[in-house]
């Protein structure tokens, strides 16, 4: 948890292939800087000396992550201690799929790096892994280490061959080391004190080099981003705010303070802000922290939306992106198949839309492929099934980094290179700058539905382009409603299309999408003044649905979808489907619709007002 005044911290990942001696490595730090509790180490050496096997400086790790354990939760990888200078993290990682799965869920998410190298194994096929997983990830501080120098009798030679390979593999990835040190994790040389056995070497100690590494930017000093965790809602006495709650990924967040929701372009002003980690009432917070804060209007937003400052930098929303992944799945990653993507606290089905580019990792050879294979990596662009907020990982790693999960396994992480604009993106855009721009007075949609007793929804009936039964309908269920006493009104497309849509040239696909969007515009208005609208349109795609939605906002969830005929020929899976000779009753079928959802209060079918 983190502390007022607290010491700089700095996160270090430590990497390598199996058995080169990362443990070990850290066993000696902690042993070396006097980290470990008192007997410690004499304890575990004596439980050696019993058990009758030969002592070794990785237990000491084990050892010392229980202690560490008790009382808080950390992940089996990480481990703590201090120099007079500041205060480390480590992350172990046992394997590389570990290492990549920490870095990406973003349990631990390094700024510097420790490569490990065996001296007597040489460079393995991990170096060059994790090597190019460093790369990848961003991660530029980064030391070599090479190791076991005590089996190789501290040779200078068989050091610079490696340090030389191992350098120019790294220039192949963009990646300038910062150094090398020869040491002997098993002996102690060059860990915590210099080595008498290689006076060759005239360079920092491992221990001097950690207290090198520059801290990268505090994520506080970058703009504010709160992935939604969850919305809790009080309902006792009356009590109706909502607490939005979440970790503050990066920036600050003030009482006072014009927020933002991305992507549902949501807005309001902090009124309070509770931190979950101190009883007294605070007024800001930042980075690191987990806070749950009320806005002054009452806003509805959901889990995985990120909530961002309107003066600051706003994140990026749309539902294609370029990405550089990284597959450890045992199925490869192909196209056509549904994936869960998880980026931040969202979650959205995905599909691999083109694979761009494909490296063996190790190797670091392109292959020409349409799918990824385990322990590749590859650029490619993936397609989201709804629209979602994250950040481009080159300027905000916090929210920029994700993981793919197959069949409950998580399969494939990695980075969003950029944020690529889809067929909603005009809409979305739109949307925003809109609501940010919005003039509001006190009446609230709550005070219309109370006024008119029904909740404004948009009932879109559609179907393919011969059948005239949807605009029969759909003036027939308008005129029922009315007769009833409902506040609605009756759009069919073509009262737009030659309407607010006079000024758009072409037609077809390619202006579709702004027809739609304007549709969304004019039933966002219509249903903020608490009508219920009913459209008209012919063949309604999920594409379109998700243009409406987007457009519509946080209304999007009362539109309701209705096909009439009997095929349906787009991909829409429509709320409510009518056969030809279904038809006749199905104003009435709606109605019942209607009511069990609870758009409208009360109603009489047999009993009309008129
Ligand atoms: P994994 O976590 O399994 O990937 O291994 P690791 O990289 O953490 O290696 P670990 O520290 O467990 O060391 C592996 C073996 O190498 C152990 O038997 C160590 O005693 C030995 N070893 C580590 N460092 C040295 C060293 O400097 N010299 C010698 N001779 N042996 C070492
Ligand atoms: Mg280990």
């Amino acid at each position: 948890m983190k502390m007022k005044n607290q010491r700089e911290e700095i996160k270090l990942v430590i990497a390598g292939h199996v058995d080169h001696g990362k443990s070990t490595i850290i066993g000696r730090l902690l042993a070396d800087t006097n980290s470990l509790p008192e007997g410690k180490l004499e304890a575990v050496k004596e439980n050696c000396r019993r058990n009758s096997k030969p002592f070794e400086y990785a237990f000491l790790l084990d050892a010392f992550k229980d202690e560490q354990a008790q009382g808080i939760t950390i992940d089996a990888a990480r481990c703590f201690f201090n120099t007079k200078k500041r205060n480390y993290l480590i992350i172990d990682a046992p394997g590389h799929i570990e290492f990549l799965k920490n870095m990406i869920t973003g349990a631990s998410w390094a700024e510097a790096a420790l490569m490990v190298i065996d001296a007597y194994e040489g460079v393995q096929e991990n170096s060059r892994r994790h090597g190019y997983m460093l790369s990848f990830l961003g991660i530029r501080q980064i030391y070599v280490l090479v190791n076991k120098m005590d089996l190789i009798d501290y040779d200078q030679k068989v050091y610079d061959k490696i340090s030389t390979e191992y350098k120019e593999f790294l220039t192949k990835l963009d990646i300038t080391p910062l150094g090398f040190i020869p040491v002997s994790g098993m002996e102690g040389d060059n860990i915590a004190s210099h080595s008498e056995k290689m006076p060759w070497y005239s360079g920092p100690t491992v221990l001097e080099q950690l207290d090198q590494f520059k801290q990268e930017k505090l994520p506080e000093d970058k703009p504010l981003r709160i992935p939604v965790q969850d919305v809790y809602k009080f309902t006792s006495n009356g009590d109706n705010r909502r607490i939005i709650a979440g970790r503050i990924e990066s920036g600050k967040i003030a009482v006072g303070n014009e927020v933002v929701f991305c992507p549902s372009g949501k807005i309001s002003t902090v009124k309070t802000v509770e931190s979950f980690n101190s009883d007294s009432s605070v007024t800001t917070s930042s980075a690191g922290w987990s806070v749950g804060f009320t806005t002054t209007e009452q806003i509805f937003v959901k889990r995985g939306e990120i909530a961002f400052l309107k003066k600051e930098q706003k994140p990026k929303a749309t539902s294609l992106l370029k990405t550089r992944l990284f597959w450890l799945g045992k199925q490869p990653f192909i196209k056509n198949k549904k994936y869960l993507f998880k980026i931040g606290t969202a979650k959205v089905e995905m599909k691999l839309e083109t694979v761009d580019r494909v490296l063996d990792a190790s190797t670091l050879k392109t292959k020409q492929s349409n799918e990824v294979r385990r322990n590749d990596i590859a650029e490619c662009i993936l397609r989201l099934d709804k629209i979602t907020a994250f950040d481009v990982a080159e300027e905000m790693p916090e929210t920029g980094r994700f993981v793919i999960v197959d069949d409950y396994e998580i399969s494939g992480g990695g980075v969003v290179v950029k944020a690529l604009a889809d067929e909603h993106s005009r809409a979305y855009e739109s949307t925003v700058r809109r609501n940010v721009k919005w003039e509001s007075i006190a009446i609230t949609e709550e005070m219309r539905a109370e006024r008119y007793n029904q909740k404004a929804c948009m009932i879109l009936i559609t179907g393919s382009p011969d059948n005239t039964l949807r605009k029969k309908l759909a003036k027939k269920l308008t005129e029922k409603l009315f007769h009833n006493g409902k506040f609605v009104y009756f759009i069919g497309m073509a009262n737009l299309l030659y309407g607010i849509g006079a000024d758009i040239r072409g037609i077809g696909e390619d202006v579709r999408p702004e027809h739609i969007r304007r549709l969304a515009e004019i039933g966002n208005m219509m249903m903020h003044v608490g009508l219920i609208l009913v459209v008209s349109a012919q063949e309604i795609s999920e594409n379109d649905v998700r243009v409406l939605k987007t457009s519509l906002n946080g209304r999007g969830d009362r539109l309701i979808t209705i096909w009439a005929g009997n095929t349906i020929t787009t991909d829409l899976a429509p709320d409510l489907k009518f056969l030809e000779n279904e038809i006749h009753g199905a104003d009435e079928e709606i109605t019942k619709y209607l009511k069990e959802n609870g758009f409208i209060f009360s109603f009489d079918l047999n009993n009309s007002l008129g």
